[in-house]
């Protein structure tokens, strides 16, 4: 026998045992004659590893380690979905898009809890698999993926593709993995969606192999190259390529064949050996979804229904007070640990007083919790019936827990605040904040080491992380503080002065000032300088700063003048680095009025400018109107505004300013 032909015959024979076993769950040879085979194959291959094909079965054992993962980029961005949680949010969503004139036809799949893969094969042959990553960049995990025995290795065609889809554990090899875990005395791994992704990170892929990971394949990146007119279209052809493709996709027709789709899944997902956390929904013509297009995250021809949490009953042992960065006093339920749909809980945030007198808490009670929006653990009720008597009453703190400070609460308002500035609890919390990762971003300065770094007396103001590397040595003699550590924060920080203005405005913690409104500021101000001169008036110009957000913006400025020239003085950069916004200065605070048709610009697109700009738009022409935009078949409205002597725009005016960008 010719060994080369042997070899050839046995990986075809072998793989389409494989495929007909694992993708199409019917068997055509025996355990037996599969393992025969294989064992022949493997001496082969021993004996003439010349002639050992790439796409040989043994290559799932896995063999390959390597020592470090190596980056991908995907060449079209691996996007995730946007979340709903209604069956409100899934109408609006089919109106969002028949608003645009179309009538749309949708696929309807499960939402697996696993992480999504990017696959590529030439000339038919599996050559590399990526995690998503960032979205744009992803990890070369192809040694792990090649062990994934529902993946194939060849194609049934010799094509060149790229296919994506989830990698995930079954619920069943979950289990498998963690009595074998709790056998040696491993940690258990808590659901499956970490186990793939533990497995999947794996640099030796004998361990990978060994985690027996599967797939479901349902994106195809590019269904032009294809031919391919329809989603659905394209989930048959990589299954005819011989790709795993759950048999659950359905295509729907309606709101109605959705819901339908989403009742009998929800009833199912019990039965699967996989979980799944709700249900996506698609436009089926690609067509339709190219001009739907994306937003910054997101496809707008897609979303993710998130099935409602499920609720599981656990003992409140406590209530603590915690002190955040601004002196908010925030009550948090110390639960007996529980798990809730896949971790473990065992605390979680009551808000305020009232939330815990509204729900009449007692410690000691049987709460049920769950997990709101699958993230965010929330008490959502006490079991009347299951109190004993023996439950103490909740009583709200009267002092600051950390500096004992009595409590302020204004009139109106439901939460306790403690007032004294230098708090040490706040102080602490404030610094944590700076240095996180939406703020000055320095890695390595974790929550632990800035509290650690603040009790020892290193840093108590911001100033201080500043001059950190002028103690290097101090520090050093403390436990946990080796130099190799210390020399990387230290850097970090040195990187973080050169941040975009932005994330320093945010980091400040100006009260209501989040990272999308600090962005905002550094838009519209450039400069650090510029924003501390402004006054009330002039922020609340800006679309989305109300009085309130300028008060607030307008008083930190006043009070914090030493502080900014410090950070100044210190080196950080105080300009906004991103893309310039044009603020259209003719159109901030002034009133505007809309009369007749613009040519190719709807009303609402001229309002909208108009608003981002700081202006204000009305229905009616009065003396206080400032401008008023004269288009096609204007009526009354244009002959008021001559009257009042108003400043009338025309049509090529409002086009020419709203191409300035
Ligand atoms: S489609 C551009 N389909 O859910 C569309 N995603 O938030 C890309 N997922 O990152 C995704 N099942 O990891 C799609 N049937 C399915 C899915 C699915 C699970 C995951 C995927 C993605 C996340 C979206």
């Amino acid at each position: 026998m010719n060994p080369q032909k042997r070899i050839d015959e046995l990986t075809e024979i072998l793989n389409e045992a494989n495929y007909n076993y694992y993708v199409l769950d019917k068997p055509t040879i025996t355990d037996q004659e599969f393992d025969k085979y294989l064992r022949e194959l493997e001496k082969l291959e021993i004996e003439y590893p010349g002639y050992a094909k790439e796409t040989s079965p043994t290559k799932r054992v896995g063999g390959e380690v390597i020592d470090k993962f190596n980056k991908i980029r995907h060449r079209i961005p691996m996007l995730s979905l946007p979340d709903v949680f209604s069956e409100e949010e899934i109408i609006a969503f089919d109106e969002s898009i028949r608003k645009n004139g179309y009538k749309p036809s949708y696929v309807c799949e499960l939402k697996i809890d696993g992480l999504s893969g990017s696959f590529h094969y030439e000339n038919g042959i599996l050559t590399t698999g990526a995690t998503r990553g960032d979205g744009s960049t992803g990890e070369d995990i192809t040694h792990n993926v090649k062990t994934i025995r529902t993946l194939p290795l060849k194609l049934k065609e010799e094509i060149d593709i790229e296919v994506r889809g989830e990698i995930y554990m079954s619920k069943n090899t979950l289990l498998a993995l963690n009595e074998e875990r709790e056998k040696t005395g491993e940690a258990k791994l808590q659901n499956c969606r970490n186990a793939a992704a533990g497995s999947i990170r794996q640099l030796d892929s004998r361990i990978a192999a060994k985690r027996n990971l599967d797939t479901w394949i349902y994106h195809l990146p590019n269904p032009e190259d294809y031919g391919i007119k329809t989603h659905y279209d394209s989930l048959e052809f990589m299954k005819k390529l011989g790709l795993k493709v759950n048999p659950a996709n359905r295509l729907a027709k309606n709101i109605t064949e959705i819901l339908d789709f989403i009742h009998e899944y929800g009833e199912k997902r019990g039965k699967l050996d996989y979980d799944i956390d709700g249900v996506v929904i698609k436009v089926n013509d690609l067509d339709m979804q190219k001009s739907l297009g994306f937003t910054a995250k997101y496809p707008k021809w897609a979303v993710a229904y998130k099935y409602p949490a499920k609720e599981v009953l656990t003992k409140l042992k406590d209530i603590i007070f915690t002190v955040g960065r601004t002196g908010q006093i925030t009550p948090n339920a110390i639960l007996e640990p529980v798990l809730v749909a896949g971790s473990t809980i065992s605390r979680a945030t009551l808000h305020n007083e009232d939330n815990i007198l509204k729900k009449n808490l007692k410690i000691g009670d049987i709460v049920s919790i769950r997990k709101a929006g699958d993230v965010i653990p929330e008490v959502v009720e006490a079991k009347m019936e299951r109190r004993t008597g023996q439950e103490k009453e909740f009583k709200m703190i009267d002092k600051c827990p950390m500096c004992h400070t009595p409590l302020v609460k204004k009139e109106n308002q439901v939460d306790y605040f403690c007032v004294n500035k230098d708090c040490p609890r706040r102080n602490i919390e404030s610094l944590i904040h700076f240095v996180s990762r939406d703020a000055m971003n320095i890695e390595g300065l974790g929550e632990e080491i800035v509290e650690e770094l603040y009790n020892l007396g290193f840093i108590k103001r911001i100033e201080d992380i500043y001059s950190l590397k002028e103690k290097t040595k101090e520090i050093q003699e403390f436990d946990g503080y080796g130099e190799k550590l210390l020399g990387k924060i230290i850097d970090n920080i040195e990187l973080s002065k050169k941040n975009s203005v932005e994330k320093l405005l945010f980091g400040l913690g100006i009260k209501g000032i989040g990272s999308k409104t600090a962005k905002l500021l550094a838009e519209n101000y450039n400069d650090i300088d510029n924003l501390a001169r402004s006054t009330v008036e002039e922020l609340e110009t800006i679309k989305d700063i109300g009085h309130i957000l300028a008060v607030s913006v307008f008083d930190f400025f006043n009070s914090n003048r030493d502080l900014i020239a410090n950070l100044k003085e210190i080196g950080l950069n105080m300009s906004y680095l991103g893309p310039r916004k044009k603020v259209h200065r003719e159109i901030t605070g002034k009133k505007f009025v809309i009369t007749g048709t613009i040519e190719g610009i709807s009303r609402n697109e001229i309002k909208d400018f108009i608003e981002l700009n700081g202006g204000t738009t009305s229905e009616s022409v009065s003396k206080k109107t400032d401008v008023v935009i004269v288009g096609i078949s204007a009526g009354s409205k244009e002959t008021k505004a001559k009257e009042l002597n108003i400043t009338i725009w025309n049509e090529e005016k409002i086009k020419q300013t709203m191409k300035e960008e």
